[in-house]
């Protein structure tokens, strides 16, 4: 079993939790959690829903997502989730129904007889989310249980508004009610073992600290590309796209792990936001000019999406330099994509070479898959020639750290927000950083789709050779 600090008894209140994200992802780390044994004996989950679902065919579902996970799953476990679980059937605009949800929650308390913590998870569309959070304020579902012993902390998923104005707005509404201790931004990536590695990498390996800057660091590629194309998610993505599902958030929260000032605790959680914050705000708003952007579509994805006049890209690469003394003048690209020939989430630390620009050392970290880091040197070969060749130093977390196996991103997030721990989590400030970089972007794409590229399903992304298809009048088949 794995050890952490003993965890507080907590109500999860499951906002979305038939929804696809809430499947994929949180279901399936609430059973590991109650398998691996970490949660409080008393802790209680809420599934709330518009659809009138009852508890087993919640439990049928999260038995299909753990089995298409892990292959297996443990009947035993999934009877601990069944006595933990209540269904509520929940309309957010129908103001009785949240002075339901907190009579229920009242009631749990009473039977477990003691104040819970209350973590209302939100995964919903974000056109809900403002009504939800007021309708929170007004039914004081933000407030600890009835006898205030306890805490109410929002745990809310991506995206964190639709543009630099609905996230001023949401931040604005959100504040209102809840205070920024209670409130958990989720980014998963930050969650990811390497990517949690980054910073104690650069803080604890001096030989790579002392080359941590435009002098010796020639470019830096940070890249996530993914196999899948929007799944189950077309409505969500179409109105989305790449830019604001991946960019605002993973990509530049890795840019700034990478590239940030380090803090002289990294594990002093407030120090941590704030160089972060700062790195963020040194980045110049980027445009089309400065930030060398490619944005494209896979070829049948206004099929998929039912949406023949689609012009929301899946694919996007751009590249940007800091404003700082430390990264003056170094190219920052940033890329990705769905659809693509693999996934494979990387970042890559190209130090420089004046001497010979052909033999560089490269480190990458690689997030997923086969998570480790790697380092390239350049050796003689062996032989009589004076020949040289590049080589890898690897070190992956399966070959090196077989037990415990490390959680995946979202147990760790559950359990971080049940420790009221901010580290892992976007602060306000960041995530309105990071729309105020790309807002530009998104306003030069509202004028024209002139410059959308299409690409190959299972390429490596478009070429400059492959103009969008023309959008159609025609209706979807
Ligand atoms: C999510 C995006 O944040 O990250 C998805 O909304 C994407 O579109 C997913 O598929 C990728 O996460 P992971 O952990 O599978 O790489």
């Amino acid at each position: 079993m794995r050890v952490i600090d003993k965890l507080e008894p907590t109500i999860f209140v499951i906002f979305g939790i038939t929804g696809d994200l809430a499947q994929r992802k949180l279901l399936p780390a609430i059973y590991h959690l109650i398998k691996d044994g970490l949660l409080h004996e008393h802790t209680a989950i809420v599934g709330v829903s518009r659809r009138d679902i009852t508890v087993a065919e919640l439990l049928n579902q999260v038995e299909l997502c753990v089995l298409e996970a892990d292959n297996v799953c443990d009947e035993t476990v999934l009877e601990k989730f069944r006595y933990k679980l209540r269904m509520i059937r929940f309309d957010p605009v129908k103001d009785d129904d949240y002075d339901t949800l907190l009579q229920t929650l009242n009631d749990i308390e009473d039977k477990h007889d003691m104040c819970m913590n209350r973590l209302y998870y939100l995964s919903i569309p974000p056109q809900v989310y403002e009504p939800v959070i007021r309708n929170f304020g007004t039914h004081h579902l933000n407030e600890g249980c009835q006898h205030k012993k306890a805490v109410s902390r929002l745990l809310v998923e991506k995206p964190f508004g639709y543009d630099l104005e609905s996230a001023k707005d949401l931040i604005e509404i959100t504040s209102r009610y809840f205070s920024e201790d209670q409130i958990f931004r989720i980014d998963h990536y930050l969650a990811k073992e390497t990517v949690q590695n980054i910073l104690v990498f650069r803080n604890h390996n001096p030989i790579f600290t002392s080359l941590w800057d435009h002098h010796h660091i020639s470019a830096i590629d940070i890249s996530l590309s993914e196999q899948l194309g929007v799944e189950g998610r077309a409505e969500f993505y179409d109105n989305v796209g790449a830019l604001r599902d991946i960019v605002q958030n993973h990509l530049l929260q890795l840019l700034a792990l990478v590239t940030m000032e380090l803090p002289k605790s990294i594990h002093n959680s407030a120090a941590l936001h704030q160089a972060k914050q700062a790195l963020l705000a040194s980045i110049p708003p980027l445009n089309m000019a400065n930030a060398n952007v490619t944005r494209a579509q896979y070829v049948g994805y206004r099929e998929e999406v039912k949406n023949p006049r689609s012009t929301t890209e899946t694919f996007v690469s751009l590249t940007l330099t800091i404003d700082s003394e430390r990264w003056q003048s170094v190219p920052i690209t940033i890329r990705t994509g769905k659809a693509l020939k693999a996934k494979r989430s990387t970042i890559v630390i190209t130090f420089a070479s004046p001497a010979e620009p052909d033999t560089t050392n490269k480190l990458t970290f690689r997030i997923q898959p086969n998570e480790g880091i790697d380092v390239e040197l350049i050796v003689k070969r062996p032989g009589f020639e004076d020949k040289i060749e590049i080589v890898q130093m690897d070190f992956s977390y399966r070959g090196v750290f077989s037990e415990p196996e490390h959680p995946d991103a979202y147990e760790r997030v559950l359990v971080d927000a049940i420790k009221g721990d901010h580290s892992l989590f976007a602060t306000s400030e960041e995530v309105l950083a990071a729309w105020h970089i790309l807002q530009p972007i998104l306003d030069a794409w509202e004028r024209t789709d002139d410059d959308l590229l299409i690409y190959e399903l299972g390429s490596d992304g478009p070429s400059a050779s492959m103009p969008a298809a023309p959008v159609t009048d025609s209706q979807p088949t």
